[in-house]
């Protein structure tokens, strides 16, 4: 494969190692800022994931810090006194103000001094700050998975399309030396014609054996009913928030849809089907959480289905990762790991070759502030994010309607074996929260 076909199989000049000096967006043709300005940065979300997104944002100089927006006030206010310290640090000087924190993400999206917003929030949150950025004309890097349900998706691929906003989702694996290696090794014809892909994701999660489902007394500091947004109501609980959010239904899909935007996309990628959805899932088979708390499937295999007869095989049983077999060697790829069939092919020069190890999360973010300033397509873009999610939407949705098999038209956007499965991809926004059309 021809390096530009290769760059642009990744995201096109996202690709690129080179960052261009950031220019506003604004100054590219969305207002009139001066060009010399920072991009000023607005999170919402200030959890787990955030904290090494916020430690890039506040080592570069071409970015600043403005909003922090968290339910939780002391998160929000915690993670501003370090920010703030941070920036005193480094300028030599006592202090250094002017970081507001909110619980209120519209308050960020309605300044028009904002121009970046990292999405943060657990997944029943990505829709509603996505669309929301998109509306007010602000770049985004939103996490992954995009969704938890068809029409949120739908939403959203509409929303970065009509706004022209530049939207990277944070599918970081897409943007390590490894994976590309491994995509480029199946799509160049190194492997030969390929024969099986294999995916491995993770099992369970790591949850206490038993909660009491007793409601517990909300803590001052956190807006739980904000928390909640549009998700059904469920009785506060600290066991569902944090890391635990993941293993309810009404807030995600478990394991499978926590690391479908991770491997699964990988192996889309190497079968060049990453635009499409599997016109049908079959071999499902599911284990759910007997847990007072979480409902979730803690194991789980599938075979996801491509219209022009690709297949990728998934498992929690499968070890980590993606291995890629065609019929003159094969590939096995994980964090950090390659590992070639021969020393032939791992000698293989390809357009990657000169890669290293890793990049990561750090490389997806550089990729995506490269794409501010020049407006590209970064390297996970909204519209292949979504068909990613779609099937672990479609798998979650059989598990939970016990079938072993679905199948999706994809031009009618309906399942066609078992119409009845698809009450469990619709997700009824409670009020006054709505889907924006
Ligand atoms: N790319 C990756 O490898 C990766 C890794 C971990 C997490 N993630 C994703 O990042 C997202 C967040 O995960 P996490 O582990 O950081 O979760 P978390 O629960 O640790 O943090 C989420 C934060 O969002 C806050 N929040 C909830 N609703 C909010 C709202 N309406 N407005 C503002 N703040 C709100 C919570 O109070 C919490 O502080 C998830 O979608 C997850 O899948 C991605």
């Amino acid at each position: 494969m021809k390096r530009r076909s290769f760059l642009r199989l990744l995201g096109g000049a996202a690709a690129v190692s080179v960052a261009p000096t950031i220019i506003k967006a604004q100054t590219l043709g969305r207002g009139g800022k001066a060009p010399s300005g920072k991009l000023n940065v607005g999170f919402i979300g200030a959890g787990g994931i955030s904290h090494g997104h916020m430690q890039y944002v506040l080592g570069e100089p071409d970015l600043q810090l403005r909003w922090v927006c968290d339910v939780n006030k002391h998160v929000a206010a915690n993670t501003v006194a370090m920010a703030e310290k941070r920036y005193a640090d480094s300028r030599g000087e006592p202090t250094f103000k002017g970081i507001k924190h909110t619980g209120e993400f519209r308050e960020v999206m309605a300044d028009p001094d904002v121009d970046i917003i990292f999405n943060c929030t657990p997944d029943h949150w990505h829709a509603l700050v996505l669309t929301a950025a998109a509306d007010a004309g602000k770049d985004i890097y939103s996490e992954k998975p995009l969704s938890r349900t068809p029409a949120e998706g739908v939403a959203m691929v509409e929303a970065v399309r009509r706004s022209g906003i530049v939207c990277q989702i944070g599918s970081q694996q897409r943007s390590s030396g490894e994976f590309q290696r491994a995509i480029a090794l199946a799509r160049n014809g190194a492997l030969g014609r390929i024969k099986r892909v294999v995916v491995g994701l993770p099992p369970g999660g790591g949850i206490p054996d038993f909660v009491s489902p007793e409601p517990q007394p909300i803590p001052p500091e956190l807006d739980y009913d904000r928390w909640i947004g549009p998700s059904p109501y469920l009785p506060y609980l600290k066991e569902r928030l944090d890391w635990n959010w993941r293993w309810r239904y009404e807030f995600a899909g478990g394991q499978l849809t926590d690391w479908i935007n991770h491997h699964y996309d990988i192996a889309q990628l190497a079968l060049g089907v990453n635009e499409e959805v599997p016109v049908a899932i079959k071999n499902i088979s599911a284990e759910f959480h007997h847990h007072p708390i979480y409902n979730t499937a803690i194991r789980y295999s599938l075979e996801a289905h491509f219209a022009g007869g690709q297949l990728i095989e998934v498992s929690s049983g499968n070890p980590m990762g993606v291995r890629i077999e065609g019929e003159d060697g094969w590939v096995y790829v994980d964090r950090g790991v390659i590992e070639h069939s021969s020393p032939a092919l791992r000698a293989m020069p390809l357009p990657t070759q000169g890669f290293s190890m890793g990049g990561g999360a750090v490389a997806h973010r550089k990729n995506f502030f490269d794409c501010v300033a020049t407006r590209g397509t970064p390297r996970s873009p909204i519209a292949q994010a979504h068909t990613t999610a779609m099937a672990a939407h479609l798998a979650n949705a059989a598990m939970r309607a016990g079938l072993s098999e679905i199948r999706w038209d994809p031009a009618a956007q309906r399942v066609v074996n078992a119409p009845d499965a698809e009450r469990f991809l619709v997700c009824n926004y409670r009020s006054p929260w709505h889907l924006p059309a």
